[in-house]
């Protein structure tokens, strides 16, 4: 590569390295499309009507029942996500943790729900490697070790008390219901539950809820969980108490001290969900509302977006717009690695991150007519992006909005389910730089400022939106690990450039972030001249299978239309306009 190159990399490094005192105003400096700021008198309006997209039919229907008993979008959000936990237990549940973006019409508050998991207070780096210091992929992803304290029964009760209206007995009852009563599980978690039948077979509670007869469920079965049903419904008698205190956490602390775990009475008790303040990006018009840390998504969903507006991507043909996009995703997964972490724990340098400076220095050293190796911009390793975790979205009556992304991490969590209580772990420990500079499941590297720590939560991708322009909004997220931040982008630059939610959820993707330097493409992305073109760049194109499970509502406020899109790479999902 040029000498001028290896300048620009010098001069980039030390922009990096002075931090300054810049406004955390995502502000585009020198966008061509840097329209006003939208101002939140010009969004007083009701749709009048209603719209909610998830990851499967039951979960719609269950928050379209209870905006009909009278729930808002924030007692909708508590049922979809809490029948989620029941019939979609491979994505996210009751044993994981989520983030939320709510935006509550009747006096335009958004704030972010941080319901993310924390490590116990006995967490040991050394139980996540092997006797010859190797990384322990085992503990970090299997069993008890690999769980952090659960953060959405948490989350919800949170959501409930603050911003809905209806007590959680009503808006717990479909999850309790259908738990009880039973469903019939999709292929989708039929597939999962056979591919990660050898792990569930290491925890005798895990066999009977998920391997019945000793193999996953048949297609038509009906399947009950009983103990979830139990365990939401203290939750819906006592609040948080129904989990994190008496019967439930004692059987959860019970089971998992008997499988090797660490977790402690205490930690339960201590455990809090938060509100914290959203970072807000202007672009072209449109005010964005994403994820703050402990999320990494919105961080670097910003400071792509700043790097952008100083391009016209719509005077560009397709090579160069993805050109310029990539090498954008490139420079903030590699902020990502080396910045973030738990803002609790960890002084972070957002103001540098978020300011629209900051981004004239990284775009100034994009070269245009080539690709930038990722290992002249300081950092590295590889990866496999796993595709869990799930997300859905919903606009009420009255504008109210809850864009939510839950997960249990990897595919069925940790696959240990804690005996009595129906509740599947999660196993985001692994979402932790476990051993710094190894990568995680999903090629993550990380730094000390995502070290484990008692009580720490671990960085996530989870990047739930809300897009806000003067007549059309979109709320938006998708699953995917580290691809949650490029779906979520490109989802916000389409919807930007006029697409309709379903044009959204359909949308073909790429995917770069930092190392494995190399483009992750989706077969029928890229025409053969784009490819040939951005192969000529410099760039390696990966041609990768389908990733993102993206769940969508639009609102146009001069039509006064609500759209709900589900991805079409999944058929279980439903978008659904009451
Ligand atoms: N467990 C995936 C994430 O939070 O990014």
């Amino acid at each position: 590569m040029s000498v001028s190159l290896h300048g620009r990399v010098l001069v980039l490094s030390l922009l990096l390295t002075g931090t300054a005192a810049f406004a955390a105003d995502g502000s585009p400096k020198t966008a061509t499309g840097n329209a006003a700021q939208v101002q939140s008198a010009q969004l007083q309006q009701r749709p009048g009507h209603a719209a909610i997209a998830s990851a499967n039919y039951l979960a719609t229907n269950a928050g379209l029942e209870v905006l009909a008993k009278g729930g808002n979008a924030f007692d909708a959000a508590v049922a979809v996500a809490s029948t989620l936990s029941v019939v979609e237990p491979e994505s996210s549940g009751i044993g994981g943790g989520f983030m939320a973006v709510l935006h509550r019409a009747k006096d335009d508050h958004d704030v972010f729900i941080d319901a993310r998991e924390t490590a116990p207070a006995a967490v040991n780096p050394r139980d996540y490697l092997n006797p010859d210091g190797s990384p322990n992929r085992d503990t970090a992803l299997k069993g008890p070790l690999s769980a952090g304290i659960p953060g959405e029964p948490a989350g919800l009760v949170l959501i409930a008390k603050r911003y809905g209206r209806l007590p959680l007995q009503q808006s717990l009852a479909p999850a309790i219901r259908t738990a009880r009563d039973g469903f019939q599980p999709d292929a989708r978690l039929r597939h999962s539950i056979a591919e990660e039948q050898q792990n569930i077979q290491r925890w005798p509670a895990s066999v009977a809820k998920y391997l019945p007869d000793g193999k996953p469920p048949a297609d038509g079965a009906i399947w009950r969980d009983p103990d979830q049903a139990r365990t939401w419904e203290l939750i819906a008698a006592h609040g948080d108490d129904g989990f994190y205190r008496g019967e439930t956490a004692q059987k959860l602390v019970a089971a998992v001290r008997a499988a090797g775990g660490n977790w402690t009475l205490a930690d339960l008790a201590g455990y809090q969900a938060k509100e914290r303040t959203p970072i807000v990006v202007n672009y072209r018009g449109y005010r964005i509302v994403t994820a703050p840390p402990p999320s990494s998504g919105g961080v670097a969903i910003a400071e792509i977006l700043n790097i952008l507006s100083g391009f016209d991507l719509s005077k560009m043909d397709q090579a160069q717009r993805v050109h310029y996009i990539v090498e954008a995703m490139r420079r903030a997964f590699r902020d990502h690695n080396d910045y973030l972490g738990d803002p609790d724990f960890v002084k972070m340098p957002l103001d540098m991150l978020l300011s629209p400076y900051y981004a004239d220095g990284l775009r100034q050293s994009i070269l245009p007519d080539r690709a930038t190796p990722s290992s002249m911009l300081p950092r590295a390793e590889a990866p496999e992006p796993g595709m869990h975790t799930t997300h859905f979205s919903i606009i009420d009556a009255d504008g109210n909005m809850a864009a939510i992304t839950s997960t249990v991490n990897y595919v069925m969590g940790s696959t240990f389910v804690a005996a009595g209580t129906g509740v599947l772990l999660n196993d985001e420990m692994d979402d932790f730089a476990l051993v710094p500079n190894k990568p995680n499941v999903y090629g993550l590297l990380g730094s000390a400022a995502n070290a484990p720590a008692p009580g720490k939560r671990m960085l996530s991708s989870m990047s739930p939106s809300i897009v806000i322009g003067a007549d059309r909004t979109a709320v938006i997220g998708s699953p995917g690990g580290s691809t949650i931040i490029t779906q979520v982008l490109e989802g916000i630059l389409h919807f930007i450039d006029g697409e309709s939610a379903q044009q959204i959820a359909a949308h073909k993707r790429f995917h770069h972030q930092y190392m494995p330097d190399e483009v992750m493409v989706e077969d029928g992305t890229f025409d053969p001249a784009t490819s040939d073109a951005l192969t000529k760049m410099g760039y390696a194109l990966k041609q990768r299978e389908s990733w993102g499970f993206m769940n969508v509502v639009t609102w146009d406020r001069k039509t006064n239309q609500l759209d709900a899109a589900s991805d079409p790479r999944r058929p279980s999902g439903l978008g659904k306009v009451q």
